[in-house]
């Protein structure tokens, strides 16, 4: 069916997952605006998107008439989902709707569609129904109480999963408590953090570039945005009625990828963690150059062990100012900083290097330990040195660039 150019499809932003502010809109016309902007991400949902959009528009017309939009984004669905999203959009002028073709997957979509929304708050439901669409009501009213975020809640007085078999409420809740131990400050924070059904305060994520994984979205935002209070309400999980969940287990691989990922690049523990990784592999650097100039070159142990960690500390440099510290090496720009970064660096290191000589020759020629295992004691016992040096001299911040 050829539809009208008057209710085009929205433009597929590209480029980096980042939230901006919400650009100066005319006061009037299609770009106002809005106070609330709800995603719905499909994927094969021909059976259930003309429910849900009017379901929604029923709700919100009551609560904010003329001021929400919803925003359909659909990967592109063979049931062809968009399509029917888009036939729906001339009897509902608060329905927008994104076709996305070459980009995929649940949490993107959402964050996609957050790129292009005009709300000032930002919400994401499921588009099969199985969030019940009246929930909203109470989100927006923890909202209006001052909540910079609302989740809507299976774990708390209202909230259940109806009736879903013991393998899914075993795996959900597994999920959650491995959540709790890898970023305990973040999973915590809610009583379910699996929950994709939330809306939250633009201003929580302005200049926060997100890089989920998977499908939970919610962590995502927890973790990398500002958000002060938050608000729950219980809502029952509903039973489908149409199509049938896309979760597999790629979906549980891809959620641990997502907190590992999360725990390696949050706080200071998260830099110790790269700081380690990096220093693992500069250990792999330093054992070969010694095997090399020990076995092939035949050095002496002191110079192989100096010169072995010498070109193990240039490749550790590279990868710390990189990745370790690099938000903090990217406010200092310029080869005449790197160069002040590596020969600080170099200096702590080498006195670590000294450090390393006396605790090898001591493991190996006065407890009698074996070389390489004196070697690779003597390494881990200097990391942490280097570490903390390093954080308080190297890469502390100086003259940033303003
Ligand atoms: N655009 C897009 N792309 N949408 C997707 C994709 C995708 O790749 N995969 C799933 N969706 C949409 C579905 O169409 C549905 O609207 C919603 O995302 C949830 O997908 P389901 O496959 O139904 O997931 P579920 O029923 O197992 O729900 C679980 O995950 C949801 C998302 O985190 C539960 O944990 C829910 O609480 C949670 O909201
Ligand atoms: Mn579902």
């Amino acid at each position: 069916m050829n539809f009208p150019q008057s209710y085009p499809l929205l433009p597929v932003p590209s480029g980096s997952l980042e939230i901006r502010e919400l650009p100066i809109l005319s006061q009037a016309g299609d770009d106002r605006p809005l106070r609330f902007s709800l995603i719905i991400p499909t994927y094969k949902e021909a059976g259930n998107v003309a429910k849900i959009v009017h379901q929604l528009s029923t709700i919100l017309d009551t609560e904010m008439p003329g001021e929400y939009e919803l925003i359909i984004v659909d990967d592109n669905s063979p049931d062809g989902t968009w399509e029917i999203a888009q036939q729906l959009m001339p009897e509902y002028p608060q329905l927008r709707v994104m076709r996305r073709i070459e980009e995929r997957g649940l949490s993107t979509a959402v964050i996609r569609g957050w790129q292009v929304a005009r709300g000032e708050v930002l919400g994401v439901i499921d588009g099969d129904l199985q969030h019940p669409p009246e929930t909203l009501l109470k989100l927006w009213g923890e909202i209006k109480r001052g909540g910079d975020m609302a989740v809507a809640s299976r774990h708390v007085e209202g909230g259940s999963v109806s009736d879903w078999s013991f393998v899914r409420r075993f795996l959900s809740r597994g999920a959650q408590t491995v959540g709790l131990i890898l970023l305990p400050g973040v999973v915590g924070r809610v009583s379910d953090p699996m929950s994709g059904y939330f809306m939250v305060r633009r201003k929580c994520l302005i200049g926060c570039t997100l890089s989920p994984l998977g499908y939970k979205i919610l962590i995502e935002v927890l973790a990398r945005g500002r958000v002060p209070w938050i608000g729950e309400v219980g809502y029952e999980f509903q039973e489908r009625e149409e199509g049938e969940s896309k979760v597999t287990a790629q979906q549980y691989i891809d959620y641990l990828r997502h907190l590992l990922r999360l725990r390696l690049s949050l706080g200071p523990i998260g830099r110790l963690i790269r700081f380690g990784v990096v220093g693992f592999s500069g250990v792999f650097v330093d054992m070969a150059v010694f095997y090399l100039l020990r076995i092939h070159v035949d050095l002496g142990l002191t110079r192989s062990t100096i010169l072995s960690a010498e070109v193990a500390i240039f490749n550790n440099f590279l990868w710390n100012d990189l990745w370790t510290f690099g938000d903090i090496s990217r406010q200092q720009p310029g080869k005449r900083q790197r160069l002040r970064r590596f020969l600080k660096f170099n200096t702590v290191c080498l006195a670590g290097i000294i450090l390393q000589t006396l605790l090898v020759n001591l493991f190996f020629n006065v407890f009698g330990m074996d070389q390489f295992l004196a070697k690779l004691v003597a390494i881990a016992s200097v990391t942490i040195w280097n570490f903390w040096l390093n954080l308080k001299l190297s890469w502390r911040v100086t003259d940033v660039k303003k």
